[in-house]
């Protein structure tokens, strides 16, 4: 089984929405995830001061214009445990991957990328922005850039893997 773990700061916006997109692109796709699958995906923040919280409403609602549920999503913190579970680690912003290479062991640094590394034809679009503090603009930029990874990430995989 593969292991994805999308990663943010919060675990309230980017990363749930990743999460809800990429799932909702696998079944689309006629994969199963979960433990009766060959994928598992989850999310978590490098930060603890939303743990239990559901994703923001803001992301909630813009998900939803797209048919993507993301309510019964819970934010939970990284753990340690983490990054030995986990195959694929993908942080949204160089941020991430810097709060997670500070905690992370040595011998599963490996683990950890950039989500949007997987993604075609973003030319410079590198990083998935911070949207808490900003508008309803940011958040639908947010959705499009996580559009753009998910697509791309689902493309490498199935090169990859059988799921
Ligand atoms: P996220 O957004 O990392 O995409 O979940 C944030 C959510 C909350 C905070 C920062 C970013 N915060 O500072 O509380």
């Amino acid at each position: 089984m593969i292991k994805i773990l999308f990663v943010c700061l919060g675990n309230i916006c980017r990363s749930p929405t990743a999460e809800g997109v990429f799932r909702h692109k696998l079944h689309q796709a006629g994969i199963q995830d979960g433990y009766l699958g060959n994928i598992f995906i989850d999310s978590a923040g490098t930060g603890a001061w939303h743990v239990g919280a559901s994703p923001d409403r803001r992301s909630c609602e813009m998900a939803l214009k797209y048919g993507v549920g993301l309510e019964s999503l819970s934010a939970r913190k990284i753990t340690r445990q983490d990054f030995a579970d986990y195959d694929y680690i993908l942080g949204m912003d160089r941020e991430n991957i810097r709060n997670m290479k500070a905690i992370c062991p040595p011998d599963q640094q490996c683990k950890i990328s950039l989500f949007m590394n997987y993604a075609e034809n973003c030319p410079g679009i590198t990083e998935v922005p911070d949207p808490y503090g900003g508008g309803r603009e940011g958040f639908e930029r947010v959705y499009d850039i996580i559009d753009r990874g998910s697509d791309g990430l689902l493309k490498y995989l199935l090169a990859h893997y059988t799921l």
